[in-house]
């Protein structure tokens, strides 16, 4: 028997344009469209292997056995995978993040792009990025989005056929630095899986996916013409959207921190001074800030000196999902 196993490295990404709640929650189809950036400095690694000795599928994440919620969610996407190729096997899942799992950054999309890459090549899949994006938005939206490098956009649909991301521009179109500043370090609350389903008890949500066509189109084309400033406007306009959505559900989501809060306001204070940079914030209290790469060293420096910032992550833009040996390096 040909050897089932296979190793596949993924970065996060950080989006522009969020992805808030879910039009079908059975099929993970997004509510809207969204944006993102591939993060080049943070990764997870993935080794997949089927093998008929094992009674169940079992999940290691960095060298210790992943809760039990952890695992089903891993086993829900071998299930898919497994269907594909027609096999039964179950399967010993390995994965790695190069990013303490105490920082505050999610994982899941780095997680479930390379679970998702490993898993169908050890199935003997050869399946193409249009292909495993769709495959990955069923475990996690911001996980299709990892399988490609640069500029990623992932469609909204009615089908599961139409909802896959695409890349709209290469990882070296235009240098940007995701800054991430770290004011809270322990698990999150209430995760985004959960989070996606509160969106639609707040009375804001309707006009945050109505409008986002639109902030769409304008980060496209600011990307496109590499407009910082245009980019800046709308990306901390749908950030803000975003956790006015999530602080006005029921129950609602608080993310932010007085920390968290001091960093914003120091951003829109670096801007006003001439700096191009921008926050934008996910399911969490830490912001990310993005600059151009010649302008990292002094936004690093302003917001390192804010108390209450723990440590920053720094990464440039990254490529896709890819396969590698087992021995690479993290
Ligand atoms: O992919 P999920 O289910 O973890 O959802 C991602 C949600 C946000 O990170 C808040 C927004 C996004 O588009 O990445």
């Amino acid at each position: 028997m040909a050897e089932m196993q296979a190793t596949a490295v993924a970065h996060p990404n950080i989006a522009f344009i969020k992805y808030w709640g879910n039009r079908d929650q059975e099929l993970r189809l997004p509510a809207n469209g969204s944006i993102s950036m591939t993060l080049a400095d943070l990764s997870s690694k993935t080794t997949v292997q089927f093998d008929p000795s094992l009674a169940h599928d079992s999940f290691t994440l960095n060298d210790k056995p992943s809760t039990e919620a952890a695992r089903q969610r891993v086993t829900t996407q071998l299930d898919f995978i497994r269907q594909m190729a027609g096999i039964e096997l179950p399967a010993s899942v390995v994965s790695h993040n190069n990013f303490p799992a105490a920082a505050g950054i999610a994982s899941s999309a780095s997680g479930f792009a390379a679970l998702t890459l490993a898993a169908s090549k050890a199935a003997g899949l050869d399946l193409d990025g249009k292909t495993l994006s769709r495959l990955a938005r069923r475990a996690s939206g911001s996980a299709s989005r990892s399988i490609f490098g640069g500029f990623v956009e992932l469609l909204p649909a009615t089908t599961d056929e139409g909802s896959f991301a695409q890349p709209i521009a290469a990882a070296d179109h235009w240098p940007l630095v995701d800054l991430i500043a770290v004011v809270e370090d322990s698990e999150k609350e209430v995760g985004s899986t959960q989070g996606h389903q509160l969106a639609n008890t707040s009375p804001l949500q309707p006009a945050r996916v109505q409008s986002a066509p639109q902030r769409l189109e304008l980060t496209r084309e600011a990307i496109g013409q590499r407009d910082f400033s245009r980019l800046a406007q709308i990306a901390e306009l749908d950030s803000d959207m975003m956790h006015a959505v999530m602080m006005t559900s029921t129950p609602s989501l608080h993310y932010w921190l007085p920390t968290t809060i001091q960093v914003m306001r120091k951003i829109r204070q670096l801007r006003r001074q001439g700096v191009p940079v921008f926050y934008t914030l996910d399911a969490g209290p830490n912001p990310h800030c993005i600059c151009p790469e010649d302008r990292a060293e002094i936004v690093e420096t302003t917001i390192d000196e804010i108390q209450g910032v723990k440590r920053i992550f720094r990464s440039e833009v990254g490529g896709p999902a890819r396969l590698v040996e087992n021995s690479s390096p993290d």
